[in-house]
């Protein structure tokens, strides 16, 4: 299917997600509300529309574009996180693939959403995929949760399990909208920021550490000393903890 090359992923990822499924269903945040009815009215989403969620994960993003009324299908390369997927969000029609070689037929779906993970794809391949299973002028929207570090314990953790040093393929570094541009498949690409808090407790905390693919792909003793030691940040603080983030939403559609 698609560009027929052998499915293959990050190895960060592919080990990170797997050995991470939980502690990422328990630990990772959703989206603000807000962003999904600002993307439902950009992109139409609703009654009479298909939607492919690429790169769905447990189905974080997956179960909020369920209530936009559209046809949902979710593709996902880690078994362990499409089985999340599958117990958490149940109707939603769950593949295996991946962006560079997406299992569906050309001009399938009306749009296609990928939340938290497109730094993980070969951007040009994927973006030829995308546009090979859009309809034409169909849409395709990237969503990124970024950990607000204007917040002094966010910018402690990030510094203590040395988020900036291990997360390379980081997607605050890309130039998306020249990736895009670059494809030559798409129209500009817009961009909308939203607010969202997600409330932990202690234990909570910790699994979003652990769900942070670098830290989730360790072995369990290093991976519970790298938790202990970023979990400091909070030391002295009470329960429970508000993880701010702002919500990057950028969008386009295929070129007709
Ligand atoms: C941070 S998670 C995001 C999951 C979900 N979209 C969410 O918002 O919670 C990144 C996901 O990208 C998937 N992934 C990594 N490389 C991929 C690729 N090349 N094609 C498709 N999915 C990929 C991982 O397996 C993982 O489930």
């Amino acid at each position: 299917m698609g560009s027929g090359l052998t499915p293959r992923i990050h190895d960060t990822a592919a080990a990170g997600f797997s050995a991470g499924s939980g502690a990422y269903a328990r630990g990772r945040p959703s989206y603000p509300q807000e962003a999904i009815d600002f993307l439902a009215d950009k992109i139409a989403l609703g009654p009479g529309k298909k939607v492919l969620d690429l790169a769905a994960g447990t189905g974080k993003f997956t179960a909020l574009l369920v209530p936009t009324g559209a046809e949902v299908v979710a593709v996902e390369p880690v078994k362990e996180m499409g089985d999340q997927l599958r117990s958490s969000v149940p109707g939603v029609d769950v593949l295996e693939g991946t962006a560079e070689a997406v299992p569906l037929p050309d001009a399938s779906v009306d749009a296609v959403t990928v939340a938290q993970a497109f730094h993980w794809f070969d951007a040009p391949l994927a973006l030829a995929e995308i546009a090979r299973v859009l309809n034409a002028g169909g849409d395709l929207a990237m969503l990124w949760n970024r950990r607000d570090e204007s917040v002094r314990w966010v910018a402690h953790m990030n510094e203590l399990i040395r988020w900036h040093e291990f997360n390379q393929r980081s997607y605050e570094t890309v130039d998306w909208a020249a990736a895009v541009a670059a494809s030559r498949l798409y129209t500009p690409l817009k961009k909308s920021t939203f607010r969202y808090e997600q409330v932990l407790d202690r234990v909570g905390l910790e699994d979003r550490l652990r769900s942070v693919s670098y830290i989730a792909a360790k072995p369990e003793a290093e991976r519970e000393q790298v938790v202990a030691l970023g979990m400091t940040a909070v030391d002295g603080m009470s329960e429970p903890f508000v993880l701010p983030y702002n919500t990057l939403v950028f969008w386009c559609s295929k070129r007709s």
